[in-house]
């Protein structure tokens, strides 16, 4: 885990050629994590294949079993995972880790809150400093008992018993939130009901339809939905292949977006459209991207992304785009600072409750490389020339590993090097991101610029 890593490890990256090549990334983190969960839960073994191996899914897989599923891997890659049927874990004897995972907490704490046992959480610094009431207070209000630190933070310990369904409407875009509910409703007698007032990934819903449940989702006029479930259905076993991860795959676009002369092709990424708002804001900005080879897999759109060097301008993007590209933000901030003109992005505060606070901590890297910008509390104006930042700074990565990426997808453009200041934060999401983007040519090299 990066939080028992005790010596940080300097990155740099070089302003590079052009970047050539035909790649995949690894898989998608969310759908790997529901992968485990919801394998657990249906009755069968599931077998997955392409499934992150990044630390945040390694901890769900590692809490899985702590949970009393077999989970095993073979040589293949392939991930098997022997589901105990709902209602069926046991209580783990030991702190489930959830090390730097947001996704792997929340999701596991609806998981555990209608098992008749007490589970308890830790993770890293950064997940500790993370707002858990959000769960806590539908989770109460089902009837679980959430004990945690003050302002609802980790560690906690969700005290489980048989819930009540619930009928509640999200105050933020959130499909964690929704996810923990929705794992909290399927073991609840009765039907439950979220509305959530903007639409967030649904991959939850997806999944559970691919294991045979019914979920009901109702799109209304103003674009809200509303997700219905019956509780106490049967799952059943699916094979799952795990499409290659957009977020991850977003920092190669970039990269290669303002590399001159870049022609990449990613093959196998995941195009839900509930993901891909940053594929939409690069084409606004110019961006040269052709999707192909269209195709449904488990549930999931799955296509082939050509990414061509373009000039880049800037663009407003709408808020009610953010949750469709919550975690691209990072790199569209690198976009727009090598786009002429200026990138309007508001209604973007989650951020501020991410790893890190990725809008201070992305416009203090920023600055620090010469970009000119505006932080506002839920927002982020920057404006370019058209031209490329100065760069030469030292970024404080906070152990957020899409702060890494996202400063050295910029170091790629930028006329002096950048460093940032951990790499091995980068394993959480995207293990070999450095030797992939080599691979294509970029120029990054361990250790700092001296
Ligand atoms: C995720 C949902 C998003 C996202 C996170 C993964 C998920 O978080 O930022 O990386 O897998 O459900 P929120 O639900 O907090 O928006």
């Amino acid at each position: 885990m990066t939080s028992q890593n005790p010596s940080p490890a300097p990155v740099t990256s070089f302003q590079s050629g052009p970047l050539h090549g035909v790649v995949t990334v690894p898989g998608d983190k969310s759908i790997s994590h529901r992968a485990l969960i919801l394998g657990g839960l249906a009755a069968g073994e599931t077998r997955i294949s392409g499934l992150l191996e990044g630390e945040d899914v390694l901890c769900t897989a590692e809490a899985m079993r702590a949970l009393g599923v077999d989970i095993t891997r073979s040589d293949d890659g392939i991930w098997h995972v022997f589901g105990k049927g709902v209602g069926a874990l046991s209580e783990p004897d030991k702190v489930l880790n959830m090390g730097n995972s947001g996704t792997a907490a929340r999701l596991l704490m609806g998981l555990v809150a209608n098992c008749p046992f007490t589970t308890f959480f830790q993770g890293d610094a950064s997940l500790h400093s993370r707002p858990m009431g959000r769960i806590s207070l539908p989770l109460g209000e089902m009837g679980a008992n959430v004990t945690s630190r003050s302002e609802g933070r980790f560690p906690l310990a969700v005290s489980g018993r048989e819930l009540m369904p619930i009928d509640y409407e999200l105050p933020v875009a959130s499909a964690q939130v929704k996810s923990a509910i929705m794992l909290a409703a399927l073991d609840t007698p009765g039907i439950s009901r979220i509305t959530e007032p903007r639409p967030s990934r649904d991959h939850t819903e997806n999944m559970l339809r691919h294991f045979g449940a019914e979920v009901t989702v109702t799109v209304q006029e103003d674009e809200s939905r509303v997700i219905e479930l019956a509780g106490q259905q049967e799952l059943t076993a699916a094979d799952i292949i795990v499409p290659g991860d957009p977020s991850s795959s977003a920092f190669l676009a970039v990269a290669a977006a303002i590399t001159e002369g870049s022609d990449v092709t990613l093959n196998n990424i995941g195009l839900n459209p509930l993901r891909d708002g940053l594929f939409e804001c690069l084409k606004e900005m110019g961006a040269d991207i052709d999707v192909t080879n269209l195709r449904q897999e488990a549930g999931e759109k799955v296509g082939d992304i050509r990414i061509r060097s373009a000039p880049l301008t800037g663009i407003e993007v709408p808020p009610e785009r953010a949750p469709s590209m919550i975690d691209e933000y990072p790199v569209l901030f690198v976009a727009a600072a090598f786009a002429k003109g200026k990138t309007v992005m508001r209604g973007i505060r989650e951020l501020r409750v991410k790893e890190s606070d990725r809008l201070s901590t992305m416009a203090e890297g920023l600055k620090a490389c010469g970009v000119s910008l505006q932080e506002e509390e839920d927002g982020l104006i920057i404006e370019g020339d058209g031209s490329a930042p100065t760069g030469g700074a030292t970024v404080a990565t906070k152990l957020d590993h899409r702060i890494a990426m996202a400063f050295l997808t910029l170091g790629l453009g930028t006329e002096k090097p950048v460093t940032v200041d951990d790499g091995n934060v980068m394993e959480t999401s995207f293990p070999g991101f450095v030797s992939l983007m080599k691979e294509l040519g970029s120029d990054i090299r361990d250790g700092d610029s001296a």
